[in-house]
């Protein structure tokens, strides 16, 4: 089977709102995670799209999804859950209903991905599925465009590697599910207190992830200025 996961468990401490996390403002005529659930529900490959949500805001994810999917075989193949702590708890919430509610094979598939990206395209979550079902995992990058300096004290570069190697990580990020909580589960507390990447777990562990070609467009919303972007992108006329 393949599973899309909308991660949405998080508050969006960088965008500075108190009323609600970033995911449910509106961008144009409806919020950011219903522009990014609908792009899902346009993949009719995906048997069950999760929404990982912050535990405060299941309820009015439910009356979000009366409001805006109408379509009834669309609206069975949605469920909401409660995010976790982190980023991958939200992950790994997720993995652990599906593992709950259905038989899992090694070929079964979970295509993750940021709530507040909502400009994901058909072509790179078509290419997510096919890569990762393929090889077992894959992430979604575009190639660094700027120089990318390593400093390790904020103060002083230590490096600067070779810009023709540098990439830059967007999401989706798509995974064999079993292979995802085996790797996930031999992990010690530390480590999973510090891999804020999913990939990174497949990584740490010498195992393959393959590159799929990302878009510039593929923002991440992620402070005011990126939501003012995003607002521009879709054509909203700005105040200020
Ligand atoms: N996310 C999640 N569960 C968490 C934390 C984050 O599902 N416990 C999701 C967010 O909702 C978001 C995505 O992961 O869609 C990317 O994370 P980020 O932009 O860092 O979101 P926030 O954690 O909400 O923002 P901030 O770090 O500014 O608080």
């Amino acid at each position: 089977m393949i599973f899309g996961a909308i991660l949405a468990g998080g508050t969006g401490s960088r965008m500075g709102l108190t009323n609600m996390p970033k995911q449910f403002l509106e961008l144009g005529d409806k919020p950011i995670i219903i522009h990014t659930l609908q792009k899902f529900l346009l993949n009719l490959k995906f048997d069950v799209i999760y929404l990982g949500v912050h535990e405060n805001w299941t309820g009015y994810m439910e009356d979000l999804i009366e409001k805006y999917i109408v379509d009834e075989e669309n609206k069975n193949r949605i469920k909401i859950i409660s995010g976790g702590a982190d980023r991958n708890s939200t992950i790994m919430n997720i993995v652990e209903d599906i593992e709950k509610n259905y038989i899992l094979t090694n070929e079964d598939i979970i295509v993750t991905h940021d709530a507040v990206r909502p400009f994901i395209t058909s072509r790179i979550l078509e290419e997510n599925i096919e890569i990762s079902l393929k090889y077992g995992a894959c992430d979604t990058v575009i190639p660094a465009i700027d120089t990318i300096v390593v400093s390790e004290n904020n103060e002083i570069i230590k490096e600067i590697p070779n810009r023709q190697y540098m990439y830059q990580g967007q999401t989706p990020q798509s995974f064999k599910i079993l292979e995802l909580k085996n790797l996930y589960n031999e992990l010690s507390k530390e480590e999973k207190e510090i891999l804020t990447d999913a990939c990174k777990i497949f990584v740490i562990k010498g195992k393959e992830v393959h590159l799929v070609r990302g878009e510039i467009s593929n923002l991440k919303i992620t402070t005011q200025e990126d939501y003012k972007i995003a607002q521009a992108m879709i054509g909203v006329k700005l105040n200020d």
